[in-house]
């Protein structure tokens, strides 16, 4: 156990429901606890980091933000798992499409990540970690999308270091992305490596779900309006899967 407060949470583990939704930005979990909880207070706001828990169709949930990028993600996935009893923590993001059957706004449901990042080279393993998600919250959230209609793809993404690549000095089928699209990685976004290996190691619970919100190849992106409702839709998602757990 790691003491509470923590240097970027400022409360106590009473203050977090057993599971916590995050989004990468904070705007969007004050918008989340407003419009889908019942009863939410804030609980959490260091740095600007909004962390509310309220009640969901009669269950505890929390939402907290968990910023850009694997470094920040660590930080909040730890902090939440190791000092304030968190059990499930999922991500819900935005992703970039490699696949070609993989459409803006549709949902990809993360089974592992990948990762160009060194953050699990820490653990000294005598060879790579694959990253993985809780299988049974990945079928509850299939079954869901399922049941909705929603398009979805479960497979596998690719947690990347970094959003700008500037690899245009190479030829397209040399640069990460379509490296990354050969070997089958459906989406790249720059999180959930980070949380599934937490998860791991602390032997607790994650799940990443994302809108394709940008297409790396067919350069298609969702408008303003487009990422208001796809994101609407992942949130009543994931609260669906946040209160069967
Ligand atoms: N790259 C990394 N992260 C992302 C992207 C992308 O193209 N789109 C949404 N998140």
């Amino acid at each position: 156990m790691l003491d509470y407060p923590t240097p970027h949470i400022q409360a106590s583990p009473s203050d977090f429901a057993p599971v916590v939704l995050m989004p990468g930005d904070p705007l969007r979990s004050q918008y989340i606890a407003k419009e889908f909880l019942e009863n939410a207070r804030l609980v959490n706001n260091v740095r600007g980091v909004q962390g509310y828990t309220g009640i969901y169709e009669g269950v505890p949930v929390s939402v907290m933000a968990s910023g850009m990028g694997m470094p920040s993600m660590a930080i909040y996935s730890y902090e939440l798992y190791h000092a304030f009893g968190v059990e499930t923590i999922i991500r819900i993001g935005s992703c970039g499409g490699l696949q070609d059957q993989v459409k803006v706004r549709d949902l990809v449901l993360a089974q592992a990540a990948s990762t160009d990042s060194a953050y699990a080279d820490r653990y000294d393993l005598k060879g790579s970690f694959a990253p993985v998600a809780d299988f049974g919250l990945l079928q509850k959230a299939a079954a869901l999308a399922q049941l909705n209609k929603m398009p979805y793809h479960v497979g596998g993404i690719v947690t990347s270091d970094r959003f700008y690549e500037e690899q245009e000095h190479l030829p397209p089928t040399e640069r990460n992305a379509a490296l990354w699209k050969r070997m089958g990685v459906l989406a790249v976004e720059m999180e959930t490596a980070a949380l599934y290996i937490n998860a791991a190691r602390s032997g607790k619970r994650a799940l990443s779900v994302c809108t394709v919100s940008d297409h790396l190849f067919t350069g298609e992106s969702l408008s303003a309006h487009e990422r208001q409702t796809s994101f609407n839709e992942m949130i009543e998602l994931t609260l669906q899967v946040a209160k069967t757990i």
